[in-house]
């Protein structure tokens, strides 16, 4: 853990400059709006330890895989999120030293991020090696409305000295990725300009060839007074700046906002990407930083509105879920289904920045209840595009027959991912792709969804579970060998008790969307079978008969389900025994103890149990969830989630809670020392949904919505809404009553602890606890 930001409702706040801790705020600190992001650095010069981070949606670099044993049916290449142009850097010079925050004296500094509007701002006072002193106030934004550009707006003022001060804005697209497998540059220059205040630089991405075009322009205010200006122009490689130098005096404040657009080739075609972009730049300059600033502050006024959660007598429960909730945001607005979410968004650089079984299984439900139907299907949509490319993947593995093995990590459909036991074992990936699509049903009743997209999505995965199990004689059953559950730290295991499971759910629900196709939209489902050249009736059988005569190991002594076959020849200790001094086990275990151990990583058993939980009565939930939190060391950010919900489902409030503040606060107070290389984006999806599942116990029935609220002592109450089948419910409990509101929408009945109610937009419900 490491706790050194403020509490606030609405604000991040870090007072005091510890270059220690430079990295994990300039993480923490992030902005970015769903098309381009950029870490928390610094615009002046930072020479001390930093993350450069701006990235682009959307383009991306495969990099050469870099394995130490090659295996046959790995991918040539890793996709990464990629380390674009600084557009955010001013370097200012006073006389003739240089302002370098590294090697000066800090004063006052404070970093603040201002989720409700989406703004950072700085301060600090800073002492050069000199003696002289300046004071600086920086704001800076991503707009949420004009989605390709930024402003910077920088104040500096003398403290102790009239003198020189050289500010030049630039843009250097000479940047690299700190992961680059070969140490290579990833962008090449294509044009660049430079003439008074504005220019442009355009860089491809080798291999890819994305185009991308940062601009930028820039006005002088001293005393607030807009000044004429005769900058001077530099340029290098890659690299554009334009210089302005004004005698300063005592005290008088000089200010500079900076417009700057990122314009890519996924939107824009490579022959007018310059002149797109310094037209784009001229629309931002002739709005004004104030103006952007206005309709930015309301496009987050609107996000806030269909999705705050609203916390009292928690400040730091309030701060967790609003931080994760902001950075969701900023991460994916659903507009462009070919764009998705990474685990570290546009935040840092580890994961690729691709997309994971974290999109189905974690983030579909914040964007469905938060952003709407449509979000929700275009991430839907996403992965039907892919849907060749998964067919292509598993044929690479040597299935035939249309069976899809959707990707471990992606970017474009293809497999980025190179560790055997994860690219070719961790296919319970499959079966999230399939729950995301009766979850998305379930949730918007949008069954057209099943005819027009997927059906096609649902049959391939079933064709590749029929192909991926065996029949063991021994047994008389169906088993699956080799395999790596959702907990990594077992690798190459037999009949993985949730893939088991999960595989056999993706063969009858493919079975129930063939029947409804067939009775909904019989010609439609005749053109599918086709194109898909479905043998109903001998595939359905095959499934049917797979799904009859499954294997499951269970221990029926302890009433619980096995993880895997085996698990109970572990030598049973607990995580309560471990000496917290090596904690997380994964930074002071070698991996071979690791595996042999009884511990694990994250939700296995229990992830099957959250998804099916209708399935399974509350003892069964109970005893696997005592066994298994016993075990479990959380050290993947997608666990404590899964946990705390199924512990309010028992009724454990207090370990419901311990858990929430753990996935909630995860990236705030550093749990697992790691936020330097960048946030949980997805588990902040799982935070989300451990308040609104797990203390609201909101769930859909028989059609219906249902909630359970529970409420920690702590809390005063709790409120937050959810969209359901085109209404906007709005749910607040204290320890008194529950009150669910209709905010917009047809009336809607729903259950309270069993018990049936009618809302309508002029009829709340209220129920005494
Ligand atoms: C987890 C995976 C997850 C990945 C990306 C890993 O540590 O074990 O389940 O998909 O991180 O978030």
């Amino acid at each position: 853990m490491n706790q050194y930001l403020k509490t606030d409702e609405w604000k991040i706040i870090e007072v005091g400059f510890d270059p220690k801790n430079h990295r994990a705020s300039e993480s923490i600190f992030s902005i970015g709006n769903g098309n381009m992001g950029q870490r928390a650095n610094f615009e002046e010069k930072y020479s001390g330890s930093s993350l450069q981070g701006s990235y682009i949606a959307g383009v991306y670099y495969p990099d050469k895989t870099r394995v130490g044993w090659w295996k046959n049916g790995y991918p040539e290449y890793y996709a990464k999120v990629l380390n674009a142009a600084n557009w955010i850097g001013i370097n200012i010079l006073i006389d003739t030293e240089e302002l370098d925050l590294a090697n000066c004296k800090i004063k006052e500094f404070r970093r603040e991020l201002n989720m409700k509007e989406g703004i950072l701002h700085r301060s600090y006072t800073a002492v050069l090696p000199s003696g002289k002193e300046v004071e600086a106030e920086v704001t800076r934004f991503v707009s949420m409305t004009d989605k390709e550009a930024g402003a910077v707006q920088y104040k500096i003022t003398p403290v102790n000295f009239s003198g020189s001060i050289t500010i030049s804005p630039y843009i250097d697209g000479d940047v690299k990725n700190e992961d680059a497998n070969y140490n290579e540059k990833f962008w090449i220059e294509v044009k660049k300009s430079i003439s008074g205040t504005k220019g442009f630089v355009t860089l491809e991405t080798r291999k890819t060839h994305f185009q991308v075009c940062t601009a930028m322009d820039y006005k002088m205010y001293v005393d607030g007074k807009e000044q004429q200006l005769s900058p001077e122009t530099k340029s290098a490689e890659k690299y554009i700046e334009s210089s302005v130098t004004i005698q300063g005096k005592e005290k008088q404040t000089v200010s500079i906002i900076k417009y700057a657009v990122n314009l890519s080739s996924e939107n824009h075609s490579k022959e007018v990407l310059d002149k797109n972009a310094m037209m784009v730049l001229a629309t931002m300059l002739g709005k004004g930083f104030d103006k952007m600033l206005e309709e930015h502050k309301l496009a987050w006024e609107k996000k806030w509105e269909d999705s705050d959660i609203v916390i009292e007598g928690d400040p730091a429960a309030q701060q967790a879920i609003r931080f994760n909730i902001f950075q969701l945001h900023q991460t994916y607005t659903g507009d462009d289904p070919r764009l998705n979410i990474g685990p570290k968004g546009f935040t840092g650089e580890k994961y690729g920045g691709s997309t994971y079984w974290d999109t189905e299984a974690y983030c579909l439900s914040f964007f469905m209840n938060t952003a709407g139907h449509l979000v929700a299907r275009n991430l839907l949509k996403y992965r039907y595009n892919h849907l060749q490319k998964a067919i292509e993947n598993a044929g690479k593995l040597g299935f035939t027959n249309g069976a899809a093995l959707y990707p471990m990590v992606t970017m474009n459909g293809e497999e980025c991912h190179n560790e055997w036991e994860i690219t070719f074992e961790e296919i319970h990936r499959n079966g999230a792709i399939a729950f995301a699509i009766f979850n998305y049903l379930r949730h918007t009743s949008d069954k057209e969804y099943l005819s027009e997209f997927g059906l096609e999505v649902l049959v391939a995965i079933a064709r590749f579970w029929k192909q991926r199990v065996n029949f063991s004689q021994e047994k008389k059953k169906f088993v699956i060998l080799g395999v790596t559950g959702p907990n990594e730290y077992e690798n190459n295991v037999n009949n993985n008790w949730y893939t088991n499971y999960i595989a056999c759910w993706c063969m009858e629900y493919a079975m129930e969307a063939v029947e409804y196709v067939k009775a909904a939209n019989p010609g439609r489902f005749s053109e599918l079978s086709q194109k898909m050249q479905f043998d109903e009736k001998l595939e359905t059988s095959d499934w049917r008969n797979i799904v009859a005569n499954m294997y499951y190991p269970e221990d029926k002594k302890l009433g619980v389900f096995l993880q895997q076959e085996g698990f109970m020849d572990k030598e049973q200790i607990l995580v309560r025994d471990l000496d917290p001094k090596i904690r997380p086990i994964n930074q002071h275990w070698s991996w071979d103890r690791i595996l042999r151990s009884v511990f694990i990583k994250q939700a296995d058993v229990l992830q099957g149990i959250y998804f099916f939980e209708h399935k399974f009565d509350l003892e069964t939930i109970r005893k696997n969830f005592e066994f298994y939190e016993a075990r479990t060391v959380h050290e993947s950010s997608l666990s404590p989630c899964v946990h705390s919900i199924l512990a309010a489902k028992t009724g454990n409030i207090e370990k419901a809670y311990e858990l929430y503040l753990r996935t909630s606060r995860l990236d705030l107070d550093d749990y697992n020392r790691e936020v330097a290389e960048g946030l949980h984006i997805t588990s902040m999806a799982g935070t989300w949904m451990s308040i609104v599942e797990g203390f609201g116990g909101m769930r859909i029935i028989d059609d219906k919505l249902n909630f359970n609220p529970l409420i920690p002592d702590k809390w005063k109450s709790y409120s937050f809404h959810i969209r359901f089948r085109g209404r906007l419910v709005y749910v607040t409990t204290n320890h008194k009553e529950i009150k669910i509101s209709l905010i917009r929408g047809e009336k809607l009945p729903i259950l309270i602890h069993g018990k049936a109610f009618e809302v309508d937009t002029n009829k709340d419900v209220l129920l005494k606890r």
